[in-house]
């Protein structure tokens, strides 16, 4: 059955190559699309196009689907095309005529846009959640670790001392970064679309402004043509949120399968957090870590199908912009898994002491002996020679007193200041 029934149903296979994964995918927007048309028909009353006495039945229905929804006994039945339908015909089915009010002034395309508006508020604020746990454990790990030196490299060739103070305090405030992007992505999901409805507005006096309150937006899309415009905008910058979440994920899961590599061996994890070989018996690998780094990977690619597929769309709603949910809706899931996979394996992570003491690491200390010179008095380029020539003769002695020189500096994290920053910006977020 089609809420567009008109006397004839369509060709099986039409319908199944239309509705796609919708039956699937838009079980995560029926929550909101509850909530959606409980604010639409308190609006219908308020304008007169429903009596008291209809919204007095229509909204207890609606709240008792919203809560079989909340206990998982909601399905989209077979037949029927999408989350929208499936609602209508509920209510129908319960309470006969009235039900069949609940669309005046509504087209399926404002629907889905408000579903998806509510939709990612909630997914960015729980990724942002997540984006925070994981910044706590890195200053955690930041604070707690800033003493114990590392290479630092440039070029993959050994360069300067670093620290895993330093190297975790990175990552924590790059994320701070991401989670400004995120915000920017909660501000352009936070309008109200509802009232624009097939993207051309209504006759009906709809009081936008109600809607807009009753669902929590900051404002409404003012101009229908723009409500409909913002299907595949919102989701672009979901997706440019996702992919800077993604690409500071990734890089450090990339260090970690780095660092883990027995020729670093500079971290490692407890045996039932690695995984194994078939073949070689001493194998302990970091799957985990090459998981997510694939996943941040793939994560960064969206914004290029989300940008693809809507190239070019005529203006106005087309069927296209429905495959918009099977892009976004595993990518914001799968984001989550990777972020709270990350804070839980970091937990465990072990760090390997004294690193520097390697010989290997011998020159990492140049700088500093060049330093040492300047201090005393040698102008720093003939200062840079005398060492260089002293490494290129193989007359190079490192002062491994240095160490403790240069951890002062190494030492000045600020990582409360870092934590200031964030606070800040995820005070101005949702
Ligand atoms: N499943 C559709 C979507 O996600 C709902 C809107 C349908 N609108 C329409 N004009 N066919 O886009």
């Amino acid at each position: 059955m089609k809420l567009w029934n008109k006397g004839f149903e369509p060709d099986k296979n039409i319908e199944q190559f239309t509705v796609g994964r919708d039956r699937e995918l838009d079980l995560r927007l029926a929550r909101y699309d509850v909530q959606g048309s409980m604010a639409h028909i308190s609006m219908l009353e308020s304008i007169g196009l429903l009596t008291k006495d209809e919204l007095d039945t229509l909204l207890p229905a609606l709240q008792q689907i919203a809560e079989e929804i909340e206990r998982g006994e909601f399905t989209i039945e077979e037949g029927v095309e999408d989350v929208h339908s499936q609602v209508e015909f509920m209510l129908t089915g319960r309470l006969g005529d009235v039900g069949k009010k609940i669309h005046s002034g509504r087209s399926r395309n404002d629907q889905v846009l408000v579903d998806l508006k509510l939709f990612f508020r909630d997914e960015l604020k729980e990724i942002a959640a997540s984006v925070k746990q994981l910044f706590d454990r890195l200053i955690e790990l930041s604070d707690k670790h800033k003493d114990r030196l590392m290479p630092g490299y440039t070029h993959l060739q050994v360069a300067m001392p670093s620290s895993f103070g330093l190297w975790f305090g990175a990552y924590a405030e790059s994320l701070t970064d991401d989670v400004q992007m995120l915000t920017a992505a909660y501000n352009i999901a936070n309008q109200n679309p509802l009232g624009s409805a097939a993207g051309y507005g209504s006759s009906f006096p709809l009081d936008r402004e109600m809607t807009t309150g009753l669902l929590g937006f900051e404002w409404p899309h003012y101009n229908v043509v723009a409500a409909q415009m913002s299907r595949g905008k919102t989701e672009k910058a979901v997706a440019a949120a996702i992919a800077a979440v993604a690409s500071t994920l990734g890089h450090l899961a990339m260090d970690v399968c780095l660092w883990m590599c027995n020729n670093f061996a500079f971290v490692s994890f407890p045996d039932e957090l690695t995984t194994g070989s078939s073949i070689m018996p001493h194998k302990k690998n970091p799957d985990v870590f090459e998981i997510m780094r694939g996943k941040c990977n793939r994560l960064q690619a969206i914004q290029n199908e989300v940008a693809l597929l809507t190239a070019n769309l005529p203006l106005g709603y087309n069927r296209d912009l429905q495959l918009l949910k099977d892009i976004l809706f595993p990518a914001t899931s799968e984001l989550k898994e990777c972020l709270d996979m990350a804070t839980y394996m970091l937990g465990e992570i072990r760090i390997k002491d004294n690193i520097l003491d390697d010989p290997r690491y011998d020159y990492i200390f140049t700088v500093e002996d060049v330093n040492r010179l300047v201090l005393q008095g040698m102008p720093f380029r003939d200062a840079y020679r005398k060492i260089g020539m002293d490494v290129q003769e193989g007359k190079y002695n490192p002062n491994r007193e240095v160490h403790h020189t240069h951890l002062g500096s190494l030492g000045n994290l600020a990582n409360d200041r870092i934590k200031e920053k964030m606070d800040t910006i995820l005070k101005h977020f949702g």
